[in-house]
């Protein structure tokens, strides 16, 4: 298939993409030469793009055949474009909204701090993996494959482990619902209803694309994690 004609089916795929480094002017190049001038592994593309796409579709037995880095690498940049990209251009429309307002401000003053205290949540939800879970998961991979440090490691298990992870992971979609449902039910009809809608959809984007990003969270890094850390227990533990 053509990688042109990816985008044509599904243009949400756009972001997803370009975190591969794979930027537009594909010419009628297919995916596969593509991935291969840009170093991109194509079994792994064609997993999260086909995974993106269609929500009913995970191939979870092939996702645990990737390692733990090529995953992250991944992870790590759909964290740097909702960081830099996504909730600034947010921010951005919702500060024009309370700019271009001037009979509904103390309304749209409460969706201004909603958003607010949103951006912190995903803030720190980001920053606890990146500092804290995707250090940790690379670490057992490091062990699992180089059997280094691996006392060290399994001794850190009882203090942090992927099942402390997968209790704490906290769902980031769920608040951008009720934010949605600001503007959607409870806001009073708007002036510029242009803006709204330009709002709403990137808040829909978003949250179409955190689905997908915890569901790799939770259905291929943290199984395969699990799985390394328990071999590694009965391996080491044993002797
Ligand atoms: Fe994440
Ligand atoms: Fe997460």
């Amino acid at each position: 298939m053509k990688m042109a004609d990816v985008i044509h089916l599904n243009y949400l795929l756009l972001p997803v993409i370009n975190r591969f480094g794979i930027n537009l002017g594909f010419g009628d190049k297919t995916i596969k030469e593509i991935c291969n001038n840009n170093n991109v592994n194509i079994a792994f593309f064609l997993d999260i793009v086909n995974s993106y796409h269609d929500e009913n579709y995970f191939p979870e037995a092939d996702f645990q055949t990737f390692s733990i880095k090529l995953i992250i690498d991944y992870l790590r940049k759909a964290h740097d474009n909702y960081l830099q990209v996504s909730v600034p251009q947010i921010e951005e429309l919702i500060n024009s909204l309370v700019e271009d307002c001037s009979y509904q401000k103390e309304n749209i003053e409460l969706l201004k701090k909603f958003f607010n205290e949103y951006k912190k949540e995903i803030t720190e939800h980001i920053n606890r993996e990146e500092k804290v879970v995707y250090p940790y998961a690379l670490k057992v991979e490091n062990a699992y494959e180089n059997t280094k440090q691996v006392y060290a490691l399994i001794d850190q298990m009882k203090n942090y482990s992927m099942k402390d992870y997968i209790t704490e992971h906290d769902n980031i979609e769920e608040k951008l619902y009720d934010l949605k449902n600001i503007i959607i039910k409870y806001l009073p009809p708007p002036k510029n209803n242009d803006l709204c809608n330009r709002i709403l959809i990137k808040l829909f984007n978003l949250e179409n694309d955190l689905n997908d990003h915890s569901r790799i969270e939770e259905k291929a890094m943290v199984p395969k994690v699990i799985k390394m850390e328990n071999e590694l227990m009965s391996k080491y533990l044993k002797k």
